[in-house]
């Protein structure tokens, strides 16, 4: 009996410290995280033990994930949802119901999932897509883009934009009842990166004549040039997501070459001859000094040039859209951003908010000291966390003004 006790006892303390993890004291509800914290975390051994044994790729267990919280295509009385194509790209399609005689708003939402994991038809985004739609009356197009390993940039951006060239045609535009003047891109994270690289894709591209009107960012991630960002040092263990997986997820955008991921961990990976780029991630001058608080600028260290001639994408501003001239950015729709204080891409965020403002781009930027990575994904129903909740309706308070 007593033994038993004893390995019931030993059992619980094991357990109770593979869930803890140190959690920032102004987070609500940190036991809900920590759970979910777990959870993926539990995923990432697995995933590298699959990887170890030469049984999967580590993001093929991550994707047990999406495929877990993954919703088939379901109508409710306020929204049709059906899966179609968009110049052969998967996309979710969300139509309000609501009987208008004018014409709509659109929303081309991008997914997070560090452009390897995610899909429009997990519950998150389908809750996200379908509670957008209802409340802006808009028609919401999420876009199912490749991901990596299999795939890997620009194809995640070509999908991307493929799909919203597609759909900004006039004559599809009005297929779906849209306002042509009323459109505009979004997305969290990777989606982030992907509605802002799409952005500025737009502004030069002939073909198209109808224009965005707006552009929301949630937690996006921006940059490769720069990953020990003092956000990136500061969260580096934060739950969700840690520097060494947004590193994982940056590398695998590009290639699995190991060797791209190891450079980037020690962020000697770009060389000299780029160094120019720095002054666009410049975050001596980029951030507000309480961000910078206990960090030097020492300015960049280069590595070897043999990456960047194997795998440019990571100095090419379709996948790291702060890397853009300032001449470039000028012509960019009002924009939304949101950051996280405990999040590796926060400054990110900050640094394009700065940026845009300097071009001249009308900016909203939105910061939550009690926000972390991946937020508004952990809202699946009202009981879900408060800050997610809270999050959400910020971003959509935008858009019902600004779309
Ligand atoms: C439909 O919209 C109404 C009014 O906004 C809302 O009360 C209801 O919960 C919505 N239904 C679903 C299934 O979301
Ligand atoms: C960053 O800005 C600081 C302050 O203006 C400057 O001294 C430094 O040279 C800049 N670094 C780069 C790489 O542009």
């Amino acid at each position: 009996m007593g033994a038993k006790l004893f390995c019931l006892c030993i059992a619980f303390t094991l357990v109770a410290y593979y869930i803890y993890s140190p959690i920032p004291e102004n987070i609500e509800q940190p036991w809900k995280l920590m759970l979910t914290s777990a959870v993926l975390r539990t995923l990432g051994h697995m995933g590298e033990a699959a990887e170890w044994l030469g049984l999967a790729n580590y993001m093929d267990v991550l994707m047990l994930l999406s495929a877990t919280e993954y919703m088939a295509p379901t109508s409710d009385e306020n929204v049709t949802v059906a899966d179609t194509e968009f110049s052969g790209v998967a996309v979710r399609l969300f139509l309000p119901k609501k009987p208008t005689e004018g014409l709509r708003r659109a929303v081309l939402y991008f997914h997070g999932g560090g452009f390897c994991v995610g899909d429009a038809g997990m519950k998150a985004y389908d809750f996200l897509a379908r509670r957008t739609s209802s409340q802006l009356n808009a028609v919401v197009v999420s876009v199912n883009y490749r991901l990596a390993p299999k795939y890997h940039f620009p194809v995640q951006f070509e999908d991307v934009y493929s799909a919203s060239k597609f759909f900004l045609q006039s004559r599809v535009l009005s297929q779906y009842r849209v306002d042509p003047t009323r459109v505009c891109v979004a997305g969290d994270s990777a989606g982030g990166n992907l509605a802002a690289a799409v952005a500025q894709k737009l502004l030069e591209d002939s073909e198209v004549t109808n224009k965005l009107k707006a552009q929301a960012l949630v937690y996006p991630a921006l940059q490769i040039l720069d990953l020990n960002l003092p956000s990136y040092q500061q969260n580096a263990d934060m739950p969700i997501l840690s520097k060494s997986l947004m590193i994982r997820f940056w590398s695998e955008y590009f290639t699995s070459d190991p060797s791209l991921r190891e450079a980037m961990t020690s962020n000697r990976h770009v060389p000299a001859q780029w160094g120019h780029l720095f002054q666009f991630v410049n975050w001596s001058t980029l951030l507000p000094d309480r961000l910078k608080k206990g960090h030097v600028y020492t300015g960049p260290a280069f590595g070897s040039p043999a990456l960047a001639e194997k795998y440019p994408g990571f100095l090419d501003p379709r996948a790291a859209p702060l890397l853009a001239a300032e001449a470039r950015l000028r012509g960019l729709p009002p924009t939304y951003i949101l950051t996280c204080q405990h999040d590796v891409l926060r400054d990110d965020g900050f640094m394009y908010a700065s940026r845009l403002r300097a071009a001249g781009v009308p900016v909203t930027h939105e910061h939550a000291e009690d926000g972390f990575h991946g937020a508004l994904t952990f809202v699946t129903s009202p009981a879900d966390m408060a800050v997610g909740h809270r999050l959400m309706g910020g971003y959509l308070q935008w858009l019902e003004e600004h779309l």
